[in-house]
């Protein structure tokens, strides 16, 4: 084993790098936007792979955007051990959400590089595409599609706002080639590790340095449309209207009673799109478009809400007699973490010095994937009073090289 003392973390050049990374946004300082193949999203892939290459990784990317970084090992033909996270960022978020895994994840390679470290497998790092689901109403395509649980059709057909599908804007990024070349084979990983913040106030409060994940909650995706008829807001008498904001309303609010009614506090439900057609004051509401995102760490509790808001979702539009269209755009169950990449986190917490908890992830990451074809399990570090997807998301440097330092002991161990 190599001691501690043996891997330096670079914190200065992390920092400065996040902070460069900070500046590929749609959105003015602090908070970041970053959607998937924007100009914002490009230029942070272009900056990426130059770090990579500068640090002497094997860098290629594959049809879909993953973009992927290897360390050799002594032994190349050996399944590697990989890290990795993303870099797009929902609209108004923070810098540190997905980025620390990426950049911290190279990080920790560059520093077992300088230690004089050849690990007998390789290690290579993975900056997923679409961990997001701003742009195509999906999370992690990237991740998806490596580990099989999206078809390449169905991926290539994903269509944004504007009409552009995924196959269009991959294509316009540089990123040709079928999508059906991008699942992994079985074992082409010995084990994942991603690095990431908590995005919850539990390491803060108990004032631990260290999350290693057990167990990362299922998330489900919801699309309900309700059509109404419209018309002008001065000359349609109440009797007369079909107002498509109505039923949505009272669906918004049945979505959080349905969770807050589970016996689970872990059952969570949200709301996070309402839009609403043709949006102008003087027009009543012709069509209403609710996205609605429902999760629990239990598969049964998550299932039994999704149940009821669709169930309830139809009997609002039936008693306001409109159009009720109802798509589950993603159901997926929740991901147990492995017991030996667990371990291999906690003996590193122990080589480093740090304090640690396991604990559950209630946010999905490209871990959740990663589980299904590979060992997997996430080291988590604080970030401030536990607000994530915001622009005032923090975690300070400190955390961040604590976390970098776990990383780079957990691949090695792993890797050995
Ligand atoms: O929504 C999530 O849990 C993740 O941040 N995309
Ligand atoms: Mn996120
Ligand atoms: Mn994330």
């Amino acid at each position: 084993m190599v001691p501690k003392n043996n891997i330096s973390i670079n914190g200065q050049r992390l920092m400065g790098e996040l902070e460069q990374l900070a500046t590929y946004s749609d959105a003015p300082a602090p908070a970041v936007t970053r959607v998937l193949l924007t100009k914002p999203d490009i230029d942070a892939r272009q900056f990426f792979e130059q770090l990579c290459v500068d640090a002497g990784l094997e860098f290629r990317s594959d049809a879909s955007g993953n973009l992927f970084a290897r360390f050799a090992g002594t032994h190349p033909e050996l399944p590697a051990v990989a890290t990795g996270s993303h870099c797009d960022a929902i609209p108004h978020s923070g810098r540190y959400d997905g980025t620390v895994g990426v950049l911290g994840g190279l990080e920790a390679i560059r520093a077992l590089k300088e230690s004089g470290l050849r690990p007998r497998r390789s290690i290579e790092l993975i900056m997923f595409t679409a961990e997001e689901p701003t742009r195509y109403g999906i999370g992690c395509i990237g991740s998806r599609l490596l580990s099989g649980v999206l078809a390449a059709d169905a991926a290539d057909q994903l269509t944004d706002n504007d009409g552009t599908t995924f196959s269009e804007s991959r294509a316009t990024a540089g990123y040709a080639g079928p999508l059906t070349s991008v699942p992994l084979n079985d074992g082409s990983y010995a084990a994942f590790v991603e690095l990431h913040i908590e995005q919850g106030p539990l390491l803060e409060n108990d004032r631990v340095a260290i999350g290693v994940v057990t167990n990362i909650a299922a998330p489900a995706a919801l699309r309900v449309t309700y059509t109404g008829t419209g018309g002008h807001a001065g000359a349609v008498l109440m009797a007369d209207r079909r107002d498509a904001l109505l039923p949505a309303s009272e669906l918004a609010l049945e979505v959080a009673a349905a969770a807050r009614e589970t016996s689970s506090d872990d059952t969570v439900a949200t709301t996070g799109v309402l839009d609403v057609f043709p949006r102008a004051i003087n027009s009543i509401p012709s069509r209403t478009v609710l996205e609605i995102d429902i999760r629990d760490v239990d598969l049964e509790h998550r299932d039994q809400v999704l149940n009821r808001v669709c169930e309830t979702a139809q009997s609002i539009g039936d008693r306001y007699q409109q159009k009720t269209s109802i798509r589950t755009i993603s159901q997926d169950p929740p991901a147990s973490c492995a017991s030996e990449v667990v371990t291999a986190i906690e003996k590193s917490c122990q080589s480093v010095g740090v304090t640690r908890q396991r604990m559950i992830s209630r946010a999905y990451h490209d871990c959740l994937f990663m589980a299904l074809i590979c060992p997997s399990s996430m080291i988590f570090i604080p970030c401030r009073d536990g607000v994530s997807h915001r622009p005032d998301e923090y975690a300070k440097p400190e955390d961040i090289e604590a976390g970098v330092h776990v990383l780079a002991h957990t691949l090695n161990r792993l890797a050995e």
